[in-house]
């Protein structure tokens, strides 16, 4: 198969196209940067550019796999590939989606409006920049032609935004002689990640049977506090937990869900529940394999650096803020229920 990766110099895109290149595909990649897995053919090129794609416009394609957030970048491939590539496989995020309360709904559910600006979209205007992305792949590939992969929360080795990598991480090095880990008190909260390498399997995986669809393409949900003992146990952790209460957390300016001073994995506001605890019926279905946590677990443990107390964490709490909380917590005594 003849493969062609708008994107490919960062994560998911260059977990796609290293897989590709070990099933034995031919692949290139189109981006600026030139971080793409060696073997790979690389076509540099700036999207925001109308005449991006020409290095890539004149042979044939069987499948395009597009990684972009950008309205107009698609706009421009589905214009200029259209009749070299046979398919179009579009990854998008369950962001589309206009509400994200209801805990295990499908790819029914309404998506918020689509941008409308055919100018580059700020980061606020994720959600409806991808509706408009997928609404312009599937007016011009038509949905016989072309499958969207809703992703979640994408987890596993390598994740940029360490939102996934915490938690083990954290428990393996623990910011104090006693092992205290500090977690917020959330026993419902559903979480869910799919890992990069099953993603970027199953992408493929599309490509190459010719599916076409809409999947939600997220993780199997655990509740938080399974996420916990599961991480618990790939870090051989006995150290105490030490739970706080959500609003004790935002009280002392902990943020939920990612970034810095975080508590990754949090949702404050319930009504975002259903966010990590979509339906993945569909994409597994269509050939989705998922592997354990446990797994995905063991290889950020196994591949990632140890938490180190840098300041420049992208997500969690560095040792320092997480101590000066537990202190606060339990004056200075780290007696945590386990
Ligand atoms: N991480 C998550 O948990 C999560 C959840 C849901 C959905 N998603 C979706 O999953 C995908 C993640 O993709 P990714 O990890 O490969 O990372 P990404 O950070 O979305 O990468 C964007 C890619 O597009 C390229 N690109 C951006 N602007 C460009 C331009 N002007 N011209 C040419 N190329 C450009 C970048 O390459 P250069 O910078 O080198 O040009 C890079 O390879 C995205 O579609 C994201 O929306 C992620």
């Amino acid at each position: 198969m003849k493969i062609l990766v708008l994107g490919g110099t960062a994560w998911l895109g260059y977990t796609v196209a290293k897989t590709a290149l070990t099933s034995g595909y031919e692949v290139t990649c189109l981006a600026r940067g030139d971080a793409v897995p060696s073997g790979v053919r690389l076509v540099r090129a700036d999207r925001d550019d109308d005449t991006a794609l020409t290095g890539v416009a004149a042979e044939h394609w069987d499948a395009v796999i597009d990684v972009a957030r950008q309205p107009i970048h698609v706009r421009r491939a589905v214009r200029d590939l259209q009749g070299l590539a046979d398919r179009y496989v579009f990854v998008s995020t369950c962001n589309v989606y206009a509400s994200q309360e209801e805990v295990g709904a499908d790819e029914d559910a309404p998506r918020l409006p689509p941008l409308e600006a055919d100018r580059i979209s700020p980061p606020d205007d994720y959600g409806p920049a991808k509706v408009a992305c997928e609404d312009a792949v599937l007016e011009a590939y038509g949905p016989d032609r072309t499958a969207i992969a809703r992703a979640g929360l994408i987890g596993g080795p390598g994740d940029p935004s360490e939102r996934t990598t915490y938690w083990v991480r954290r428990f393996a090095n623990p910011s104090n002689e006693a092992g205290a880990v500090l977690v917020q008190d959330t026993p419902e909260l559903p979480t869910a990640l799919i890992d990069v390498r099953d993603l970027a399997t199953w992408l493929l995986h599309l490509a190459e049977e010719k599916s076409s669809g809409i999947f939600n393409a997220v993780g199997n949900p655990v509740r938080f506090p399974e996420h916990i003992e599961i991480a618990r146990s790939v870090a051989h952790h006995a150290g105490p937990v030490v739970t706080a209460s959500e609003d004790w957390l935002l009280a002392q300016g902990v943020n939920p869900w990612s970034g810095k001073r975080s508590l990754p994995l949090w949702l404050a506001d319930h009504a975002w529940y259903g966010m990590n605890a979509r339906a993945n019926t569909r994409a597994v279905a269509a050939g989705l394999t998922l592997r354990p946590l446990r797994d995905t677990l063991t290889d950020i443990l196994a591949q990632e650096p140890p938490l180190t107390s840098a300041e420049n964490r992208g997500a969690g709490l560095t040792d320092a803020e997480e101590n000066n909380l537990l202190n606060e917590l339990h004056l200075g005594g780290f007696s945590g229920e386990n």
